[in-house]
């Protein structure tokens, strides 16, 4: 089958204002957007600019927006996608660097705003810190998030103001902050607190049905808030 894959695209060294370019391409049902954008790059135009690493929903690199939702290239299937136009463009609310590759800064400067890893106090122990499955089950869920940032640039509250920390970074915040050997929960409560905190969320869900590990995120967002909320009760 022939695909019409229509590519928001972008060099700032060239072009006043992105604009749409037309390819088309010979596609198997089975095919992934990835693969459509590779047959591109390789066979038709080699400057089209975009991140993949793993290719199997791994590394978290090729999120873009896909007939207008946030999804992975290499997850989502032409059959899937019902129809033989395909729209693709960089992920909305952060800066374009070329074609489809943002500026991830900003959103990794608020991942790293929660202090995404383990802080436990004490000497350090002589074997392993245990855990018990009970407690290990209370942040099972969001130790899956690959940092793709789909569920940050589809909210309507971080497109509304680019302060907001953003689901991502409270995911990776609730991952610590239930995480029993960590002792640091008061210290991302009270960065999260902040009225660019948990507070922006609105809870549109627009994270939840972006993200491409299923992550409950509004459940995550929402038991963060009632931690913060019950802290000093
Ligand atoms: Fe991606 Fe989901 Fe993690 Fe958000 S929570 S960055 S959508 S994996
Ligand atoms: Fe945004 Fe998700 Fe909350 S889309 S408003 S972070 S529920
Ligand atoms: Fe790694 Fe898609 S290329 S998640």
């Amino acid at each position: 089958m022939q695909i019409e894959l229509r590519v928001l695209r972008y060099d700032p060294e060239r072009d006043q204002q992105p604009h749409e370019a037309t390819y088309t391409v010979e596609a198997n049902p089975m095919d992934r957007v990835l693969d459509l954008l590779h047959k591109v790059k390789y066979e038709q135009d080699g400057t089209l600019t975009f991140r993949r690493s793993c290719a199997h929903g791994v590394c978290g690199s090729d999120a873009m927006l896909i007939n207008g939702r946030n999804r992975l290239a290499c997850k989502i299937r032409v059959d899937q996608l019902k129809g033989k136009r395909i729209t693709v463009a960089p992920l909305p609310g952060l800066p374009v660097m070329k074609d489809l590759v943002v500026d991830m800064e900003g959103f990794f400067a608020k991942f790293r705003s929660v202090h995404p890893y383990l802080q436990p106090s004490g000497p350090v122990p002589e074997r392993e810190r245990l855990q018990s499955a009970k407690d290990r089950a209370k942040f099972d869920d969001t130790t899956k998030c690959i940092l793709c940032a789909a569920c940050t640039t589809s909210c309507p509250s971080f497109w509304a103001q680019p302060f907001y920390v953003g689901p991502a970074a409270i995911v990776n915040a609730h991952r610590f902050i239930f995480d029993s050997r960590d002792d640091a929960a008061e210290e991302r409560l009270e960065i999260l607190a902040d009225r660019d905190g948990v507070w922006r969320c609105r809870t549109v869900f627009n994270c939840v049905e972006a993200c491409p590990r299923e992550i409950h995120i509004t459940q995550a967002i929402l038991e963060v808030s009632r931690a913060i909320v019950e802290r000093h009760a």
